[in-house]
This record gives structure tokens, sequence and C-alpha cells, in this order.
């Protein structure tokens, strides 16, 4: 299972990637905005210094809602580093901007998928990867992870090479979730990922070791 961490946040990109784990990076339009990153050369000259911290996949998403406009949008974005994936929406005129890409050997992220018929769609253009978005199926009280069991079933059924991209993940449990289903990647937040660290055992375990090896240290001769 990949592990991508879901921000424009430098600092937490660079923890990640320090951890070991990290397979890529996805952002988004408001994420790049929560950091304050505005004016298309301050948003290349980002998503290239991410480019610089990662080993590869860092998803840019175009802006753009016409095919025409995402296309130029993203041939740009995918220059600035050959490990930029194009984030395109789903909608008509993105599904024909993802097979145009996919016919040019550039990746792509199909974004917003809420649906099992959205990402049968996303997988016929091409996608490299389909972004369910878990969490926000839960916030409206829709199950997240039945999507992702649902949209393995169907791509398993046909041998459809596009990445199940489990995204909006919010907690641990979303994580290890997606991983029992089968998902490729998740994305969400660094918070997300160092929970998994996190169990009571495992720190009174080392504790009990450590105060152990301190009181055998102090009686040797
Ligand atoms: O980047 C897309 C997705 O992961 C957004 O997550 O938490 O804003 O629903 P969230």
């Amino acid at each position: 299972m990949k592990f991508f961490i879901d921000t424009a946040n430098l600092d937490q990109i660079r923890e990640a990637q320090n951890l070991g784990v990290l397979d890529g990076v996805t952002t988004n339009p408001s994420l790049m905005a929560k950091e304050g990153i505005s004016g298309e050369e301050n948003v290349m000259k980002h998503y290239k210094t991410i480019c610089d911290i990662v080993d590869d996949n860092v998803s840019a998403e175009v802006i753009s809602t016409d095919y025409e406009g995402m296309i130029a949008e993203g041939e740009k974005l995918a220059k600035i580093d050959p490990k930029i994936v194009v984030k395109v929406p789903m909608i008509k005129e993105g599904v024909r901007a993802i097979k145009y890409f996919s016919s040019k050997g550039i990746r792509t992220n199909c974004t917003l998928v809420f649906s099992a018929g959205q990402a049968l769609l996303a997988a016929k253009a091409g996608a490299t990867y389909v972004s369910p978005f878990v969490g926000r199926l839960d916030d409206i009280s829709t199950d997240g992870l039945a999507l992702i069991e649902d949209i393995r079933l169907i791509y398993d059924n046909y041998g459809y090479e596009t990445q199940i991209l489990a995204a909006s993940v919010r907690h641990p449990m979303h994580i290890i979730e997606c991983a029992k289903i089968g998902a490729d990647v998740m994305t969400g937040p660094l918070s997300a990922i160092t929970a998994l660290l996190k169990h009571p055992l495992t720190d009174s375990g080392l504790a009990q070791f450590l105060a152990d090896h301190a009181k055998a240290a102090g009686t040797q001769k």
C-alpha cells in the first residue's frame, strides 16, 4: 500500500519523508491556499519544491474546467518535474482530458470521485489514480469505505490498472480499513500516518525494557 500525504505544507512533507514511508504527496487548490500559495509562478515553484523533497508522485491539480484549458494547464504542470501527476476533476471535460493525458503518457489522478460509476469512467479513460473521498462521504452519513470496496470489486472484475487512491482519509482506522479492502494508495494528514505508530503496550513495554536494562547496568561490577 502506498502512503501519500495530503498537504502542501513543506514541514509536514519533510517530516513524513524523513520517516521513510512516504510514497507521494497530494495537494488541491484549498491546501495550496491554506499555505498562502497563489499566483501561477508561486504555485509552480511550490510544486517544484515539493518534488525536490519526495521520491515520486506529486499530484498537482488543474484549475480549468474546460478541455482546452485543462490540457494546457496539465501539460505545463507535467513539465515542472517527472514526479508530477496531473490531478483532474471528475467532470465530462475532465474525463476527456484524462484520456488525452493517458495517450501522451502523462500520469493522472482523477479527483472528486464519490460513486462507483465515476470510478469506472475514470478507469476507462485511463487514469493512473482514482481518488474516492472517503471522509467527505462519511461526513454526509454515507459509507465511504463501502465505495472503496465497490471500486475494488469492479476494477478486479475487469483487471483495470487504475490505482485506487483512498482520499479524504481522516484517521488511522480509515487507513487500516482501506488496507484490508485492498486500496492501492491512501492519502491523509500526517496525524493519521503517525497515529499508526501508537500503542500503549509499546510505550509501557519499552519503558520496562529500559528500566530493566538500567537496573542490570547499575548492579554490574
Ligand atoms: O485532496 C483531496 C482530499 O484528500 C481532501 O480531503 O479532508 O478535505 O476531505 P478532506
